[in-house]
């Protein structure tokens, strides 16, 4: 499995938490950082084949951000509105994306009971993330359960450095899509029927 993130922080340098993800991600094995305000520059510009060349030589792309008013930075959309185009992923010929999965990896500034119906910002992830779970539908993709750090404006250092481990560990892992997940579960039971009877 060979992972791709995508990393759209305006400056890095400034960042706490997705820079503590991007400098564990791209120690990591299997997995290419790409920060895409280094790469697109002022003009958030793309090179497109390069773009989508790096995107089929993956399995799971990540597109790695801080929550800016209910969405990504403008540097993650002008990818995007470049890269995942007509023919490529989307409409006639457009299915070379199909079958990869899609991770969105993501820190708030807001707490996590803020999310919530009734809560100060009244919606949940899920829901603000929709376009880019339909955005991976579109493209034939299996959009993976998005991994959410919350509070990470005024996070300690010791918070940062605790999620960083199970950010690695989420994003290895090869279940996250629940197909596979369940595909395992399955033929555990079928290879001990004595399971079953735990389960029913
Ligand atoms: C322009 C801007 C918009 C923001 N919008 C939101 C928002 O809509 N919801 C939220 O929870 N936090 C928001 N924040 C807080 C950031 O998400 C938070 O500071 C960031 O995730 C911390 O990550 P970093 O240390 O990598 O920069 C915003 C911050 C800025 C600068």
């Amino acid at each position: 499995m060979k992972t791709l993130v995508l990393t759209a922080h305006p400056d890095l340098s400034k960042s706490r938490i997705n820079r503590a993800w991007y400098d564990a991600l791209s120690d990591a094995s299997n997995v290419t950082t790409r920060d895409l305000t280094t790469v697109g520059g002022a003009e958030m510009r793309f090179d497109i084949e390069v773009e989508q060349t790096m995107l089929l030589a993956h399995d799971r792309i990540v597109f790695q951000f801080p929550f800016y008013w209910y969405s990504a930075p403008p540097v993650m959309k002008a990818w995007m509105d470049q890269v995942l185009n007509y023919g490529f992923a989307y409409g006639p010929g457009g299915d070379r994306l199909k079958g990869r999965e899609l991770l969105i990896l993501v820190s708030t500034g807001g707490p996590e009971h803020s999310y919530h119906a009734g809560g100060y910002n009244n919606f949940s992830m899920a829901e603000f993330l929709k376009p880019f779970q339909q955005t991976a539908i579109l493209a034939g993709m299996t959009y993976l359960r998005p991994f959410v750090a919350h509070g990470m404006a005024v996070a300690t250092q010791e918070q940062i450095d605790e999620n960083v481990p199970h950010m690695l560990a989420y994003l290895n892992d090869p279940e996250l899509d629940p197909k596979v997940r369940q595909a395992r579960l399955l033929k555990q039971l079928e290879d001990d029927p004595s399971l079953a009877a735990a389960v029913s």
